[in-house]
């Protein structure tokens, strides 16, 4: 099948192109980086998603994977406007077989920073309406909500020995996924499901449901 994902150039979406090229599809990449992967079915365009103007001419996109995005830096132009630019143009036509887009646990809970968890927030309901939308054409459309990946996006936090053990304490598995593992979920969501539309799908080690229960002893 023929992918379009954004951000390519590292972490998450890197993985999830490594994966579908693993599998044999052809991957086209946009990220505002230069190409990072070396393959004969990847092609790469190096341009913003902000920038509607510089969105390359792609034909006929079965699956539409969009991951770029970015903290404390434009977060609602890049994660939400940025993404919606994507999906309108490349998602909504008639070859779509599925949309994936990478919101974030933030985006359920309100955790992290201001105007990151307001752009994952839109992601969320702006998954929704994309699934009644291309609904006519059979294909799905689902949000896949990481909490804690090792990304370079984290760096800071993971670098710190005395940050990651205060992380470590909120996150019930103890450990955060590797980006391989949320490619596996992209895969899944995209290819093997076909039924499952409209739906934000946590993934985030429990991170989200950790509470702490008061009662009498
Ligand atoms: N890493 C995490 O813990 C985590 C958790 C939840 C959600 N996410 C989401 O997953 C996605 C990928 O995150 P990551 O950790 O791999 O980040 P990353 O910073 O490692 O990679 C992001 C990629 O997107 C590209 N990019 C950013 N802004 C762009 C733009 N305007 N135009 C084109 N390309 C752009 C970057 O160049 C980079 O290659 C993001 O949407 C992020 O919000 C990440």
């Amino acid at each position: 099948m023929r992918i379009l994902i954004t951000g390519t150039s590292q972490g998450i979406g890197k993985a999830i192109a490594k994966l579908f090229l693993e599998k044999g599809h052809t991957v086209i990449g946009i990220d505002r980086q230069a190409a990072s992967i070396d393959h004969s079915a990847y092609t790469h365009y190096q341009c913003d998603i902000r920038d509607k103007e510089s969105l390359p001419e792609i034909q006929n996109v079965e699956i539409l994977v969009n991951n770029a995005g970015t903290q404390n830096e434009d977060d609602i132009d890049i994660n939400l406007k940025g993404l919606i630019y994507m999906t309108e143009r490349y998602g909504i036509q008639p070859a779509i077989k599925s949309v994936l887009h990478v919101g974030s646990a933030s985006g359920h809970t309100g955790a992290e920073f201001p105007e990151y968890c307001a752009s994952k927030g839109g992601v969320l309901a702006y998954t929704k309406n994309v699934a009644m939308r291309i609904a006519p054409f059979g294909a799905t459309c689902n949000s896949l909500d990481p909490g804690g990946v090792l990304t370079p996006l984290n760096a800071c936090v993971i670098e710190d020995p005395k940050l990651w053990a205060e992380i470590m304490e909120e996150t019930p598995l103890k450990r955060w996924a590797a980006p391989e593992e949320i490619a596996e979920w992209s895969y899944f969501l995209t290819v093997t499901n076909t039924f499952c539309t409209g739906q934000n799908i946590l993934v985030d080690g429990g991170e989200s449901i950790n509470y702490n229960f008061v009662w009498k002893e």
